[in-house]
């Protein structure tokens, strides 16, 4: 059972406020909360992981046709800031073409959610960075 399913509406009431409460803006709130582009992908062409400097992973899935990236997934093992970061970006460059995904950077991601706390800003770097990893060995057939 993911998070997702386990949150009773209740529930999701209180992170809403927990969250809210620590810095982050309504918009990175859904994220966190409706996690569209979380999951696996098993046809994806690139999955990349990386660990980022608390020691939180991510993984994320691409499928590619013709230089675009038709879908995106991310595995979060990290805190809301991660989760939130990873989704904005996986909606960011859903749809988009390889090159305009590789200079996605932190401000971008940042813009999307609108508002995190400051603590949280190497969690978007994590975000960026696995995106990147993953355009980079797919371009080099890794
Ligand atoms: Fe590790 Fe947020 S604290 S990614």
């Amino acid at each position: 059972m993911n998070q997702r399913q386990s949150l009773e509406p209740s529930d999701t009431a209180a992170v809403r406020e927990m969250l809210a409460g620590t810095g982050y803006a309504e918009k990175a709130i859904e994220y966190y909360i409706r996690k569209v582009f979380m999951g696996d992908m098993p046809d994806a062409d690139q999955v990349s992981e990386m660990v980022g400097s608390c020691g939180d992973t991510m993984k994320v899935f691409l499928k590619v046709e013709n230089s675009i990236i038709k879908d995106i997934k991310y595995q979060v093992l990290g805190c809301p800031g991660a989760v939130s970061s990873a989704m904005a970006a996986a909606k960011l460059v859903r749809g988009k073409d390889l090159k305009y995904a590789r200079t996605i950077n932190d401000n971008d991601i940042f813009s999307e959610l609108e508002d995190i706390p400051a603590q949280k800003h190497h969690c978007i770097q994590l975000a960026v960075k696995t995106l990147h990893k993953a355009i980079d060995e797919y371009g080099n057939g890794k």
